[in-house]
């Protein structure tokens, strides 16, 4: 016994911003073209007045309306996500309230594999007969941790929530998450300047720092050590898999993958062109966008596989229910 998916849902804010908008309305000295050639990205979705817990209500909501389910019926509510509204309460939590929900509530962080994270513990949940409908939500304020006059790192990422809803089914074939410590390549510093007059000084919160080159050799050795293994002890070939639903944080990344698999460039679906890196958000929004687009059909096999910081890893072969 395993999980299924149910359903989908998102939350994207409202306001779009080009690559154009970036050197003209953010004065930030870069290019349509640079961004766009080294990282596939056009455009991507940034906060103005929406909070995280507005875009993950609207994608539960969404979900759970598919599903055909009401709050009272999800036995857990698992969030993705680095950094919520309030530290306390979580983000889950919030959610739960805004649904009615009166079940356990807690966000994981596992930064861009948080996903396949929460993937991971609902299938546990599922497993051993703790949960039967489970509602996963990802999302992420990428734009709040993005120093915005840094164009190394803030030209990258995009905001939003996705949700999922899990139930009792058969779809998981395989399920890995992992880390490999190096907590230096990627890092936000947490706030944490208090007013403690015997602590030694706190650094205050910070914005993304990132080894750029590190992160692009680290994510296509992982996709391609973790599409062996998962295919392996699958006992499939690259060829047996419908899709790859890769994380979405450089085009380039992935038309590395697509190269090293030899497989065909339409069995990787991505939106890293209207979306940005979205961090744990993007696999999930991906599938709702394909399912959207009715290109998710029941009898798919799907290789699932995100990275980040930490460094964190997670892969999921499933086949579509
Ligand atoms: N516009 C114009 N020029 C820029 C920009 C920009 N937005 N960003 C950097 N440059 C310039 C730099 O200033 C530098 O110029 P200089 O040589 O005169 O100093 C030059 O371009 C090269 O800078 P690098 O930082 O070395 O750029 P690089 O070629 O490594 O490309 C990139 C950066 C696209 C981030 C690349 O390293 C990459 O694809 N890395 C993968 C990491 C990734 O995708 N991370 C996503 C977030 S983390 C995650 O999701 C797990």
């Amino acid at each position: 016994m395993s999980l299924k998916v149910l359903s989908t849902g998102v939350g994207l804010p409202q306001r779009f911003i080009t690559n154009d908008d970036l050197v003209e309305v953010m004065g930030l000295d870069t290019s349509d073209e640079w961004i766009y050639s080294r990282t596939g990205i056009k455009g991507r979705y940034v906060c103005q007045e929406e909070t995280l817990a507005e875009l993950s209500i609207t994608a539960a909501r969404q979900a759970l309306d598919e599903a055909e389910l009401t709050g009272a019926d999800i036995d857990y509510i698992l969030c993705s996500t680095i950094a919520a509204d309030t530290k306390s309460p979580s983000l889950a939590c919030t959610v739960a309230e805004a649904i009615d929900a009166s079940c356990g509530a807690v966000d994981l962080n596992g930064a861009c594999t948080g996903f396949i994270y929460d993937l991971d513990v609902a299938n546990a949940l599922i497993a051993t007969g703790r949960a039967k409908n489970i509602l996963i939500v990802a999302a992420e304020k990428m734009s709040a941790h993005a120093d915005w006059t840094d164009r190394r790192t803030c030209v990258l990422f995009g905001d939003g929530a996705a949700a999922v809803v899990v139930t009792a089914g058969n779809m998981i074939k395989y399920i890995n998450v992992a880390s490999k410590p190096d907590t230096e390549v990627i890092r936000i510093q947490a706030d944490m300047a208090g007013n403690n007059p015997i602590a030694r000084d706190m650094p205050a919160a910070g914005f993304v720092h990132m080894d750029g080159q590190k992160v692009f050799k680290y994510a296509v050795n992982i996709i391609e050590n973790e599409v062996k293994s998962a295919l392996e002890k699958t006992g499939l070939t690259p060829d047996d898999i419908d899709l790859y639903l890769l994380h979405q944080a450089n085009l380039r990344i992935i038309d590395f993958a697509i190269s090293r698999l030899k497989q065909p460039k339409d069995k990787f679906p991505t939106n890293i062109d209207h979306t940005g890196n979205t961090s744990s958000v993007s696999i999930p929004l991906l599938l709702h966008e394909l399912r959207q687009a009715g290109q998710i059909k029941a009898g798919q096999k799907m290789f699932l596989c995100a990275f980040g910081a930490g460094m964190t890893y997670g892969t999921c072969v499933w086949e579509w229910e």
